[in-house]
């Protein structure tokens, strides 16, 4: 696997690499950028964050797409305040990506949701059967008490969030020579500022 950035000039070039890295994220869980940190505003104003698996990328829309549980925190704070951060950071390319957008959300029954659902693995399928994420548990599991997946259970809580980008703050390392360039994307994706910042 190649996470490395061919460090250049242009700002399409990197602008362009960028989205590569995401892209591979959503492919590859070796690569960097797989987990990523989806940040929110809490109901109670705080910010909160989270590691969660990039499961598809779309560079020309600017849109990262994330599955996950409509009982948990982040999908009512997301109902509230759908303007989200996420943060990657990937050692072999030693690229920092910071991208603010807004998120859509498809609930369980939605097209999106049952189209993500049905290439879902029947691992995967059984981590949305349990209680709900954060409830108390009335004793630590057993080792010997995984949850068994069954045929089509879990469905009713499983949503997918789509995130889309509209700023990109590239950061990356380099000893003695940090570079650092910011990226707006207007609605239909395209770059409409970049420029280059202090690192
Ligand atoms: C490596 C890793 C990957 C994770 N991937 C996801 C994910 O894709 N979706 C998700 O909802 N939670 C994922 N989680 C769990 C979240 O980090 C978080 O603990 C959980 O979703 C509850 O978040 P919330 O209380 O902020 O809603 C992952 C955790 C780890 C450690």
């Amino acid at each position: 696997m190649d996470d490395g950035l061919k460090i250049t000039d242009s700002f399409a070039g990197i602008d362009a690499d960028a989205w590569r890295l995401l892209e591979q994220g959503a492919g590859d869980p070796q690569s960097g950028f797989h987990y990523v940190t989806l940040c929110t505003v809490g109901r109670t104003g705080l910010a909160q964050a989270r590691t969660v698996v990039l499961r598809k990328v779309s560079a020309a829309e600017r849109m990262l797409e994330i599955h996950t549980d409509v009982r948990s925190p982040k999908w009512a704070e997301l109902s509230a305040q759908p303007q989200a951060t996420v943060l990657g950071f990937c050692n072999s390319s030693r690229v920092q990506l910071r991208l603010q957008g807004g998120t859509e959300q498809f609930s369980p029954k939605t097209d999106v949701a049952r189209a993500a659902w049905a290439r879902l693995a029947p691992s995967t399928r059984a981590t949305y059967q349990g209680g709900p994420p954060g409830d108390d548990l009335a004793f630590p599991p057993a080792a010997d008490q995984a949850v068994r997946p069954v045929d089509g259970a879990g469905h009713e809580n499983f949503g997918v969030i789509r995130f889309r980008a509209n700023l990109l703050d590239w950061f990356c390392l380099q000893r003695n020579d940090n570079r650092r360039a910011l990226f707006a994307y207007g609605p239909e994706g395209k770059v409409v500022t970049q420029m280059w910042v202090n690192p």
